[in-house]
C-alpha cells in the first residue's frame, strides 16, 4: 500500500465575504518531496497556506495534515499538530533585538522544557544546517536579506518538523542569493527528508526545486495545473500555465 501522503487536501474553498479566492482545490504532498505552490500575484497562495493550517477557515473541503483533520481536533490535539509543522512566512521579520541565535531559540523556549543550554546548542546547529554556524551572536540588522531568509528557515526547523512551509523565500533577494537558497531547501530536503510546501511565483526557483506542483489561477478562482513543473513546461497546452511556464503572453 502506497504511505499515506503527508497533506491531503479535498475539494478546498476559501471566500472571503462574497469574494471566492479559490475553490475545489484538491491535492497530495508526498513525504520527502518540494512541493511549490505557484501562480501570479494575488491568486491566492498564501490563503492556501494558511487554510491548510487552520489559520483562515474552509468555505469547503477536509484537509489532513500528516494524517490529521486539523478541523476534528480539539485545541490540545491542534497545538500538538501544528507544532510539527515549520512555517516560514513571507513577511516573516526575525525579532530586531534578539540575535539570531535567540530568533531561532524562541520555539524552543515556547514549546519544550529544554534547559538554556540546550536550547543554546540546539539554535547553533540550526543555523550551522543552514550555513549560519558563524553568525549566531549577529543582529537581524547586521546581516544581509539572504542570510536573514536561511536564519528564518532556521527558526522553523527548530522543533524538527517532518513538514515546512516556505512562503515566498525567495522573494526580494537578487537571483544570486535566491539561486542559494532553492540549493539549502533542496539540501535540507535531502540531508533530513523534511517535506517541503514552497510558495513561490518564481520560474527559476520552481524549475529548480520543485518535484511537482500545483498552479493557482485568479481568474479561474481554482487550481489550472498540477505536476512536475517541468512537465508543465514541456507539455502543458492550457494557454495561462503555458504562458507563465514559457514567459509568452496568454
Ligand atoms: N483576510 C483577508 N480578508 C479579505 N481578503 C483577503 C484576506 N487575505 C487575503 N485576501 C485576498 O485574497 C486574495 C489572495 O491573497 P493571497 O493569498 O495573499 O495571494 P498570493 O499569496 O497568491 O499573492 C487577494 O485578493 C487578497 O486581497
Ligand atoms: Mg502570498
Amino acid at each position: 500500500m502506497a504511505e499515506d501522503p503527508v497533506i491531503r487536501a479535498e475539494g478546498l474553498s476559501v471566500r472571503f465575504g462574497s469574494k471566492t479566492i479559490f475553490k475545489d482545490v484538491s491535492f497530495e504532498v508526498r513525504r520527502g518531496e518540494i512541493f511549490v505552490i505557484l501562480g501570479g500575484s494575488g491568486c491566492g497562495k498564501s490563503t492556501l497556506l494558511k487554510a491548510l493550517i487552520g489559520l483562515v477557515p474552509l468555505a469547503a473541503g477536509h484537509a489532513w495534515l500528516l494524517g490529521e483533520e486539523l478541523a476534528k481536533e480539539d485545541d490540545n490535539e491542534r497545538r500538538a499538530l501544528l507544532r510539527r509543522i515549520g512555517v516560514m512566512w513571507q513577511s516573516g521579520a526575525l525579532f530586531g533585538s534578539m540575535t539570531l541565535a535567540e530568533n531561532v531559540e524562541l520555539p524552543l523556549e515556547e514549546h519544550t522544557d529544554l534547559s538554556r543550554p540546550a536550547r543554546e546548542a540546539l539554535a547553533r546547529s540550526k543555523l550551522g544546517l543552514v550555513g549560519l554556524g558563524d553568525a549566531a551572536a549577529k543582529l537581524p540588522a547586521e546581516i544581509s536579506g539572504g542570510m536573514a531568509k536561511r536564519a528564518g528557515i532556521a527558526r522553523a526547523m527548530a522543533l524538527d518538523p517532518p513538514l515546512l512551509f516556505l512562503d515566498e523565500p525567495g522573494a526580494g533577494l537578487d537571483p544570486i542569493t535566491s539561486a542559494g537558497l532553492d540549493k539549502l531547501i533542496k539540501d535540507i530536503a535531502r540531508d533530513t527528508g523534511t517535506t517541503f510546501v514552497v510558495v513561490t511565483h518564481e520560474l527559476q526557483s520552481i524549475l529548480a526545486i520543485g518535484d511537482r506542483c500545483i498552479m493557482l489561477d485568479k481568474e479561474a478562482q481554482g487550481m489550472i495545473a498540477e505536476g512536475d513543473p517541468r512537465q508543465l513546461k514541456a507539455e502543458s497546452t492550457q494557454p495561462t500555465v503555458r504562458a507563465f511556464f514559457r514567459r509568452e503572453a496568454a
